[in-house]
């Protein structure tokens, strides 16, 4: 719990790890080793693994994510999994605009902005992924770039449903890299992140979003940087795929 009174949040994000029974094994561990205490967690697996985790969270705290779905809900998309798919079968959230899913696969915040829109309406929420590249940083465009994917990623987005949607900055170099953001350049971002939402909606509504931060944390450097006001937790890559590492970083937010 923060001192806001806000409940921490921590995403795991398995990528495209872990089979079927090794998703099971990863779960049980992770489950069983939960302090009574701990964050929000959300486990963001992949597509195979989704029915074998959501139906061993069903009677846990835990909740499940996929880790992107289509901007449609049904139809002639060879390939695709729907926001409705994912509900029906007991996920409840799903990260978008995730900048490996821009890099290797095209995604703009155009069809971000479809996807997060169909994904709100069909009962999920939305972990929603901006951040700034190492060439718009050492440019000194890093404000301008959040605010712009702020606003092309919520356009269309209401104000009340703004309570089913969590923001996760992730700056693109930070990702996998090993290298993590300053505590001071994360000060700063969450307040360019904060600002851009409270001129779309209005400070009260602004305030209520869950900002989480992405980009090779782990069980060392978490505290730092979570611990900062604006924060409300983490996305985690790597360090989510080893249940010690994880249950160092869940049980300590
Ligand atoms: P990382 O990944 O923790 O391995 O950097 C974070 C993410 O991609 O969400």
């Amino acid at each position: 719990m923060k001192k806001s009174g806000k409940t921490r949040i921590i995403v795991g994000n398995w990528k495209m790890n872990k089979a079927p029974a090794e998703a099971a094994a990863l779960f049980s561990e992770i489950s069983s080793g939960l302090t009574a205490d701990c964050c929000r967690v959300i486990l963001c697996v992949p597509f195979v693994d989704l029915l074998t985790v959501a139906n061993l969270a069903a009677d846990t705290e835990i909740c499940v994510g996929a880790q992107n779905c289509h901007f449609d809900n049904e139809g002639a998309y060879t390939g695709e999994i729907s926001p409705a798919m994912l509900n029906n079968i007991g996920v409840n959230h799903v990260i978008l605009g995730h900048s490996e899913r821009r890099k290797y696969f095209g995604e703009t915040d155009e069809t971000t902005n479809k996807k997060v829109k169909l994904a709100i309406a069909s009962g999920l929420t939305p972990i929603v992924c901006v951040g700034e590249t190492l060439l718009e940083r050492d440019l000194g465009v890093t404000d301008e770039k959040i605010s712009i994917q702020i606003k092309k990623l919520l356009n269309g987005v209401l104000a009340p449903q703004l309570e089913n949607l969590i923001i996760a900055y992730e700056p693109v170099w930070a990702v996998g890299s090993g290298r993590c953001i300053d505590h001071a350049d994360l000060v700063h971002v969450c307040k360019v992140i904060r600002a851009s939402l409270s001129s779309l909606y209005g400070i009260k509504v602004a305030n209520n979003v869950p900002i989480l931060y992405g980009g090779s944390i782990n069980s060392q450097n978490f505290t730092d940087l979570l611990n900062i006001d604006d924060i409300d937790g983490g996305l985690v890559g790597g360090a989510s795929l080893v249940a010690e590492e994880f249950l160092k970083i869940v049980n300590c937010t």
